[in-house]
């Protein structure tokens, strides 16, 4: 069964999931980080090689002081409690965004997760944690535009590949399946160019319930789609394909 190597997740309905069972949305919250991790640990037992997770939009500062506190409070919380059990699951951390707006202890405590896992290859966790694909592009484009002002770069040489090296996933293959929780079906300013070619999956399961079980079935789908990147797949099967 083909297996995407890259599985991208926008992890949705948390709020929604709390509300209807009277809850605030905090305990929705805490629920989802209870499902990220049932599903990184499914993603390392099926050898999944990069698994990428929205945790924080550029745009969810939007929501209330208090939210917000909450949702940053319960990042360095889970890494603090998790970071040495990924660790031992050979689970390699990175951070992408907008890292710098974040209080000075939430960059260290990043950094000192992204350096304690660093080695690891059993899996890539990536956190997109104050994202957005916009922004993304943006700061790739400064810095090719940096290039240029110095006289290291000529702007007709400004490729595909280029950009994609000074974007936040450099590096890492783009993401074979993407799936949103939640019943929404939008990307919501996420991986803009890295989806580009991406199989999209929605369902309507709020996050805090998406289990391994989901996940597989997920998979499943994934390993029935034809990938044709804008070619044709099975040319025999028209009149005149050698
Ligand atoms: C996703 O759940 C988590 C974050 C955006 C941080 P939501 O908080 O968006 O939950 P809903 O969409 O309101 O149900
Ligand atoms: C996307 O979900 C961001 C994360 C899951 C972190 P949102 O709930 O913020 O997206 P919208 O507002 O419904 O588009
Ligand atoms: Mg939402």
């Amino acid at each position: 069964m083909a297996q995407p190597a890259h599985i991208s997740i926008i992890m949705d309905g948390n709020g929604r999931w709390a509300t209807q069972r009277g809850l605030p949305r905090a305990a929705g919250h805490r629920e989802g980080v209870r499902a990220l991790r049932a599903i990184v640990e499914h993603c390392v037992r099926v050898g999944v090689g990069t698994l990428s997770v929205f945790a924080f939009s550029s745009e969810n500062w939007n929501r209330p002081r208090d939210e917000v506190g909450l949702l940053l409070d319960l990042f360095v919380s889970a890494l603090n409690d998790q970071v040495e059990a990924l660790h031992a699951h050979g689970v390699r951390l990175r951070f992408i965004g907008n890292l710098g707006a974040f209080p000075e202890s939430l960059q260290q405590t990043l950094l000192d997760a992204e350096r304690r896992t660093g080695a690891n290859s059993t899996l890539l966790l990536a956190v997109a944690a104050n994202y957005g694909g916009r922004w993304d592009l943006v700061q790739a484009c400064r810095s090719l535009a940096r290039q240029v002002q110095c006289g290291a770069l000529r702007p007709e040489h400004v490729d595909e590949q280029m950009l994609g090296a000074q974007l936040t996933l450099a590096g890492v293959p783009p993401p074979d399946l993407f799936i949103r929780t939640g019943g929404e079906q939008r990307i919501s300013n996420y991986l803009l160019w890295d989806l580009a070619y991406s199989e999209l999956y929605f369902n309507d399961v709020p996050w805090p319930e998406f289990t391994p079980a989901h996940l597989d079935r997920a998979l499943e789908w994934y390993a029935r789609r034809e990938r044709r990147f804008g070619g044709l797949a099975n040319v025999q099967d028209f009149p005149g394909g050698d």
